[in-house]
């Protein structure tokens, strides 16, 4: 019944509100003797810390880990790992005057409706707050999945209708809008600020590509990959839409325009595809081409600009809110996302390990699969390495 909890075979469940003591999660699944690095956790926790800058949230909150089990003399036990984040910086005063009235755009109304009663301050469980628990697992998913090469980034490629036109990886975490094009997060950013100045507020679209991820993740027929991660994705609030590569632009063309011709790469001897038009999964299975996922983020619903609602009690009102909230989302979902998508992933290796595993010399045919996997990502980083020498010897 409840939805608290997300994976099947690396699974987590989460808990905790924006008011309350604190946010944590539980994670299962993990296996025991692996390291585990707190620093790396609240590095995560840090890129998605409200107040890291004015086009932000200005709610400061330390969002200092602490992890309660599974860990033990810096490894995993294999017993659930619990985390949690204490709230240290709420201020439910701030939602006393409008605790009365629903906010357009948010959940009030709708979790009243199910559950007969709902904590209004800050939101309670549908606060972005809640998003806290899941880049502690995420992160834990995500030192994981970089040890084994497969790289997960973020950005924000869209704000108030301004587009992204360069892709420079170095720049994302160098501005607050975490977009790749630094001129164009300049005037992402000016939009963002002119809205939070009129007390309104503006959406994008946020991009997560994920690169070496081996052929062969997703469980067909439902839980597909592309299935999981949409869920993964539709899960994180004020996320409106997903799509994988060419996505909703694939029905406006032929075939020949969105297939993804096919060849044996003679460099690694993959089977792979010229284009990546399909974002790297067919059939809802990986086919170890780069994933490439873009979602649509609404604009933020609470903002100062007067607009109708009603009171719990269905009287005709109207409503500024003046709370701390963010003129816009999209920056601080991409550790999010980026996290929802390792999660996903982890889960999707963990069941891909058991299924290999268990005919006859299966486990060793997996470890060949990872070994063949792990040189042709090394034959690649040596052609670049090498290609970078030419070129510096050259200059000389
Ligand atoms: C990281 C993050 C931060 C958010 N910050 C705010 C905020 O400051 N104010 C707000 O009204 N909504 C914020 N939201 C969005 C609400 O959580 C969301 O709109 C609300 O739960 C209603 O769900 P829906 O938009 O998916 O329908 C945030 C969401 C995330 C993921």
């Amino acid at each position: 019944m409840a939805g608290n909890r997300f994976g099947s075979h690396f699974r987590i469940t989460t808990f905790g509100e924006s008011h309350g003591p604190a946010l944590g999660v539980v994670i299962d699944g993990v296996r025991p003797g692996m390291r585990f690095d707190t620093g790396a956790i609240q590095k995560e926790l840090d890129r998605r810390r409200p107040g890291q800058s004015t086009l932000t949230t200005p709610r400061r909150e330390p969002d200092t880990v602490e992890v309660l089990s599974g860990v033990f003399e810096g490894k995993t036990t294999g017993m659930p790992i619990c985390m949690i984040v204490r709230n240290i910086d709420q201020r439910p005063m701030a939602y006393e005057k409008i605790k009365t009235l629903f906010r357009p755009g948010h959940a009030g109304y709708t979790y009243l409706a199910k559950y007969g009663i709902a904590d209004y301050r800050g939101g309670g469980r549908s606060s972005g707050r809640e998003t806290v628990a899941r880049v502690a697992a995420g992160a834990l998913a995500k030192a994981y999945l970089a040890a084994r090469g497969i790289e997960i980034i973020g950005h924000t490629v869209e704000v108030a209708g301004i587009r992204a036109q360069e892709f420079d990886p170095s720049v994302i975490e160098q501005n607050p809008l975490r977009c790749a094009d630094r001129q164009a997060a300049e005037e992402m950013g000016r939009a963002v600020a002119a809205a939070r100045d009129e007390g309104d507020s503006v959406g994008g679209i946020v991009a997560v590509h994920v690169r070496n991820v081996p052929a062969g993740l997703g469980e067909p027929v439902f839980d597909k990959l592309t299935a999981d991660l949409a869920h993964a994705l539709m899960s994180i609030g004020a996320v409106k839409g997903v799509e994988f590569g060419n996505g909703f632009a694939a029905a406006r063309l032929r075939g020949s325009e969105n297939n993804d011709p096919i060849f044996k790469d003679p460099s690694s001897g993959r089977i792979r595809t010229r284009t990546n038009r399909a974002g790297g999964i067919a059939g809802g299975i990986s086919n170890g081409e780069e994933i490439i996922m873009r979602i649509a983020v609404k604009p933020t619903s609470s903002i100062r600009k007067e607009q109708e609602t009603t009171t719990v009690d269905g009287d005709a009102a109207h409503i500024s809110v003046k709370g701390r909230h963010d003129p816009c989302i999209c920056p601080r979902i991409v550790p999010v996302a980026e996290s929802m998508v390792a999660l996903t992933l982890m889960d999707h290796l963990t069941r891909q390990r058991m299924l290999r595993g268990s005919g006859r010399n299966a486990g060793r045919r997996d470890m060949l699969a990872l070994i063949d996997h792990d040189m042709a990502i090394l034959k690649e980083l040596r052609k670049q390495i090498a290609a970078a020498v030419g070129k510096r010897t050259r200059k000389v």
